[in-house]
């Protein structure tokens, strides 16, 4: 917040100047910068045997009762790590209550579901496996279906030695998997580190507005751009959101702010898939949403011309990394 203070200062000085500014952009870009390494909880440190166990699970339809389904089903690389339909579908065959959400960089996320509900990636785990709309396997069965997995038995030994294979170390080497799920160097990255050249003049443009006149940063900050809050943007919805696991009437409808990483690969958005393409997303932040008590004190509505629309739309875009192309594992027998 200390920028809108600039910000406020810059614009009383300088009236005719355009938006931001240069240097209050140049200042802002630290604001936005990659960290160097992925934080892993000391209760279950990086290897990479653990990371490479964690894989052949994900990918793993066995993981689930009818053996139809595994994690990567709905979690698909080649659609960012969530799924191109607005309600997916589990091995009941029935649709879900919620779009499936990306994977990328939840390492640095310590609330996760789009309502906050698990509260680390390892307790996630047990929500989409016994689930009875997703995998519908218990843990007891699940230990005893890899127990007879020649191969998985001394892979859990290699990564977890003498721990055996449990509910705990399937969850751990999942969740170690998931937090290797970083977004790659992106244009925008390399413009942060100082190559100007990285960034369009529309995307620059584009980013301006982000901190700015759409107001997009007071909710999506730092490099993953998400502030980890809840909020009620006012999306036409029944889901009572955040309300539900807190309660308060104040969360009525408020989810998990996302990160808007490779966010151009991600349509479509939204906790229930509402909106098809970043256009549609952005015409529903200018009009402010729908008018509820809970909705959101930052939802005021703004108007951009069809240039700067254009211009938000190829900063969003910038964002898409250059990530290397995700091998599939071949599963121990
Ligand atoms: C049938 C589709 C489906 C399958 C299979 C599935 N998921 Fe999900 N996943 C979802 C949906 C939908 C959500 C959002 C649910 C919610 O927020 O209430 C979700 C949410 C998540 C989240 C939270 C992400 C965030 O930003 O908070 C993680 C982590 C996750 N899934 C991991 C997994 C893992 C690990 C597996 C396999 C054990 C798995 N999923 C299997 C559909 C699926
Ligand atoms: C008040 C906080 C807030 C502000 C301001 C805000 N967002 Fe969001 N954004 C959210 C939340 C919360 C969600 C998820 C809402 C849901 O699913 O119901 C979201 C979702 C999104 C998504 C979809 C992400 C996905 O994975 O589906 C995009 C894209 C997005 N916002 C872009 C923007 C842009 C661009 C702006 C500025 C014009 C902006 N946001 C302003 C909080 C905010």
């Amino acid at each position: 917040m200390r920028f809108f203070w600039i910000f406020v200062i810059f614009g009383w000085l300088f009236p005719t100047a355009t938006a931001l500014g240069n240097e209050v952009l140049n200042a802002l870009k630290e604001d936005y910068r990659r960290p160097a390494s992925i934080p892993f909880p000391k209760s279950n440190p990086y290897t990479a045997e653990r990371v490479a166990l964690g894989k052949l699970l994900f990918f793993d339809p066995r993981l689930s009762a009818s053996q139809n389904m595994s994690c990567v089903h709905c979690h698909n690389p080649s659609f960012g790590w969530e799924m191109p339909t607005a309600k997916t579908v589990g091995s009941a065959d029935m649709p879900l209550d919620r779009h499936s959400p990306t994977l990328l960089n939840l390492a640095w996320t310590e609330a996760l579901f789009w309502d906050g509900r698990a509260d680390s990636l390892e307790t996630q785990v047990a929500g989409p496996l016994e689930a009875p709309k997703e995998m519908n396997m218990l843990f007891p069965d699940l230990v005893a279906r890899l127990q007879s997995i020649k191969g998985y038995r001394s892979l859990f030994e290699k990564a977890y030695p003498g721990e055996g294979i449990t509910q705990q170390t399937i969850e751990k080497a999942i969740a170690t998997f998931e937090r290797t799920l970083v977004s790659g160097p992106a244009p925008f990255d390399l413009w942060v580190e100082g190559d100007d050249s990285a960034l369009t003049e529309e995307a620059k443009r584009g980013f301006d507005l982000f901190n700015g006149k759409a107001q997009c940063s007071n909710c999506h900050m730092g490099w993953n751009l998400t502030d980890n809050l809840f909020h009620d943007i006012g999306l036409p919805t029944n889901d009572p959101g955040r309300a539900g696991v807190t309660g308060d009437s104040d969360d009525q409808s408020a989810f998990k702010t996302p990160g808007l990483r490779n966010i151009a690969q991600r349509a479509p958005y939204m906790h229930n898939g509402s909106l098809a393409t970043l256009s549609a997303v952005i015409d529903h932040y200018e009009a402010g949403g729908v008018q509820r008590d809970s909705v959101s004190a930052m939802m005021e509505p703004f108007t951009l011309s069809a240039q700067e629309q254009a211009d938000l739309e190829a900063f969003l875009e910038s964002l898409t990394g250059d990530d290397p192309p995700v091998t599939l594992p071949v599963l121990p027998q």
